[in-house]
């Protein structure tokens, strides 16, 4: 028992080691390493055999992560210009994880993510889908609004350089909530995801991978917004039909021929 603190010190130090060298298997996330740290041998009821109490406090470790975002100047022209940095809103247990690209005006003024029109589509979405928005952890890549020239409204995509800058606080939002099932939501949220900027059309509706968590793709509810189309509002209901699926919920008659 007295030799127990020492090895668990070895096997944290060695999964460092390779998160450093960044080797892949097995997975080291920084809230593992950081719930490891937080490990108490026990005794069992005999006295006899130790045991492992890891206690997940992921409400703590997400409040952390939001504490170091909110005084971000990583990107010092977002810094600038931002009202709030706009972390995630949701569940920390959520079995499913929407992605969006940034916020807009909206969301900047209120702190929360998917609040302007498109969020409200994404709202029915998550609702037609049998949760409350609080049931699900909804994020962007960014976690600030991309600034616009003085005097010109509506958004512009995130830089390749801002992405990249911010991506790390979404990986760590990612490695706390462990959903079942991530939705990327436009191709910012694939880029960032996969790292690679493919074709929407292909891409969406198909089941892809961000590490070992299944991941679907779909359109924008922005994209929706601006179409209008039917055919592309069903065929996003559709990706969520099969995220139900996935999850193994239940699915009615009623929400299987549902149109958005
Ligand atoms: N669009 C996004 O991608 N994210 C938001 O938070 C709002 C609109």
């Amino acid at each position: 028992m007295n030799d127990f603190p020492p090895a668990l010190d070895l096997v944290l130090a060695a999964l460092e080691q390779m998160r450093e060298r960044g080797e892949k298997r097995p997975r080291a996330s920084r809230s593992s390493l950081v719930e490891l740290r937080s490990v108490r041998p026990t005794r069992s009821g005999t006295g006899r055999s130790p045991s492992l109490q890891v206690k997940s406090d992921k409400p703590a470790l997400l409040a952390a992560i939001q504490t170091r975002v909110a005084v971000c100047i990583k990107c010092p022209h977002l810094a600038r210009t931002r009202t709030q940095t706009v972390f995630g809103v949701g569940n920390p247990d959520a079995e499913l994880m929407f992605i969006g690209e940034a916020p807009g005006a909206d969301e900047d003024r209120r702190g929360e993510p998917f609040v302007g029109r498109a969020g409200q589509l994404l709202t029915k979405i998550i609702e037609t889908m049998g949760f409350q928005r609080g049931d699900v952890y909804i994020a962007n890549v960014l976690k600030c609004r991309p600034d616009m020239p003085p005097g010109s409204s509506g958004n512009r995509p995130p830089t390749p350089e801002e992405m990249q800058t911010c991506l790390p606080y979404l990986a760590e939002q990612i490695d706390i909530i462990q959903p079942k099932v991530l939705i990327a939501l436009g191709a910012t949220a694939v880029e960032g995801l996969l790292g690679t900027r493919g074709v929407m059309r292909e891409m969406r509706g198909k089941w892809h991978s961000h590490h070992d968590t299944p991941l679907m793709i779909t359109y924008h509810p922005s994209y929706l917004l601006r179409t209008q189309a039917p055919s592309e509002k069903r065929k996003v209901w559709e990706d969520m039909l099969q995220v139900l699926a996935r999850i193994e919920r239940p699915i009615t008659e009623k929400q299987r021929n549902y149109f958005l």
